[in-house]
């Protein structure tokens, strides 16, 4: 197979920019019409999740064994579209339709035969993975709205409680939907360990004219039921082996994951200090200190840093969180999350400042997951 070829081929179609997609669903739609109640009700309103992904992952299948954990995720996770086995083959003919239309004369049979196979090769980790797990774990969970608090302008902490035991590492997300937005799945990050009671909690920020965070923050209420996706993710989940202190740097609802690191060491008994540094850019923004306190008071080896950039009013400290965290580090493992600009700019200053690369642990809250490949 020849695996340049594929990424040469496909770096070319992408730069047709939004007409890839268009083509593509178009394509799929028209020849396999029972695939559109698969997807969102308005596929014109959101950026594409599907097509950018599935051209990068397939034309990567030289990285296909590398790949194959989040490719078996990412199958186990397609269970919660409803996809099943007998929807891959449609969408690899809808696929290649749409190289062949993008790429016309330099659409080759050689290079017609080297992607279907490896279309076929990355769906069959993908379908393999799914039947596994359709025998032990349902396609998603539902959970029932038992809390849900305004905590600050746009950001709401809503508390679900699951239907069937779900078994998650703290650090990780999964993604979510809900029933007013049908088959909008996005991800949130869980803020707790797990608990008896199967209840988890969402800190969920609203992103400006974003589908489901306004619906989660401003339409969805107590006893609503919202679709939970299988646990995934393993950036910021706490290594088995170590038992390093840790330095947390959270931006905005980027506190959810690092919040649930505390409370494992909580649980875990520490030997370790946790020093977490939360930051937003005003004192308002800042909407879980009361429960921050509370558990920076119960435990003295956890040491709490909320800083706020761009407010003239704050009565703390006004820095980045970047800069209190660069102050706190004597060596520990640093773990960030946050937007996307935030995580970007506090590593390279991490990395700047000598922290090693092999010691910071990132997750960024972006809009989609296909750039894990
Ligand atoms: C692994 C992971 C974990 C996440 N955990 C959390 C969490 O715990 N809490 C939380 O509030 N969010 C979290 N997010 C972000 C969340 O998944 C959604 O992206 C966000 O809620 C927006 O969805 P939406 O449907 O409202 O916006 P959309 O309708 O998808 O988008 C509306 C517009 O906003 C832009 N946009 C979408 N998402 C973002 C974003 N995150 N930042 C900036 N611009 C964006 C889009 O490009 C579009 O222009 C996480 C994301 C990932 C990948
Ligand atoms: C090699 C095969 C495939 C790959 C690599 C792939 C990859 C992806 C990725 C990375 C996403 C985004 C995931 C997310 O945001 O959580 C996605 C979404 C999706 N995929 Fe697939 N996929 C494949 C096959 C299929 C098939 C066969 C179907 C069935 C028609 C399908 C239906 C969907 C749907 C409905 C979504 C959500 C789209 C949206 O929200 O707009 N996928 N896929």
């Amino acid at each position: 197979m020849d695996v340049q070829a594929l990424k040469d081929s496909w770096h070319l179609v992408t730069r047709s920019g939004d007409q890839v997609p268009l083509y593509f669903y178009s394509a799929l739609f028209l020849v396999n019409p029972e695939t559109r109640d698969l997807f969102p009700v308005s596929m014109a309103r959101q950026r594409d999740r599907l097509v950018g992904a599935l051209g990068h992952i397939v034309s990567n299948v030289d990285r296909v064994e590398e790949l194959v954990p989040f490719l078996q995720q990412l199958g186990r996770d397609h269970r919660k579209f409803a996809v099943t086995a007998d929807h891959y083959p449609a969408v690899g003919r809808a696929l290649l339709a749409t190289l062949e239309h993008f790429l016309g004369e330099g659409w080759t049979p050689a290079l017609a035969h080297d992607w279907a196979q490896a279309y076929n090769l990355v769906a069959q980790v993908m379908t393999e993975a799914a039947n596994e797990s359709s025998k032990t774990a349902p396609p998603w969970w539902e959970g029932e709205i038992v809390n849900h608090e305004i905590r600050a302008l746009g950001v709401a902490v809503i508390r679900v409680r699951l239907n069937y035991q779900y078994p998650f590492l703290p650090g990780q997300s999964a993604s979510v939907s809900y029933a007013r937005r049908p088959r909008i799945w996005r991800y949130y990050s869980f803020a707790n360990a797990p608990r008896q009671d199967n209840t988890v909690d969402l800190h969920v920020r609203v992103v400006d004219g974003g589908t489901l965070s306004t619906a989660l923050v401003h339409g969805a209420r107590h006893g609503d039921i919202l679709r939970v996706g299988a646990p995934v993710g393993d950036r910021l989940t706490l290594s088995k082996d170590s038992r390093n202190n840790l330095l947390l740097v959270a931006g905005g609802t980027g506190l959810a994951p690092l919040k649930a690191l505390v409370e494992q060491v909580m649980y875990d008994g520490p030997p370790r200090t946790v020093d977490l540094v939360v930051g937003a850019r005003s004192g308002r923004e800042l909407y879980d200190m009361e429960a921050l306190a509370k558990m920076d008071a119960e435990h003295p080896w956890l040491n709490l840093y909320p800083v706020a950039s761009h407010d003239p009013l704050y009565r703390g400290t006004r820095a980045y969180a970047v800069d209190a965290a660069l102050q706190a580090w004597r060596g520990q493992d640093v773990f960030v999350c946050g937007s996307e600009q935030m995580v970007q700019a506090t590593v390279a200053r991490l990395l700047d400042a000598g922290v090693p690369p092999e010691q910071i642990h990132f997750d960024e809250f972006t809009s989609d997951r296909g750039r894990e490949s």
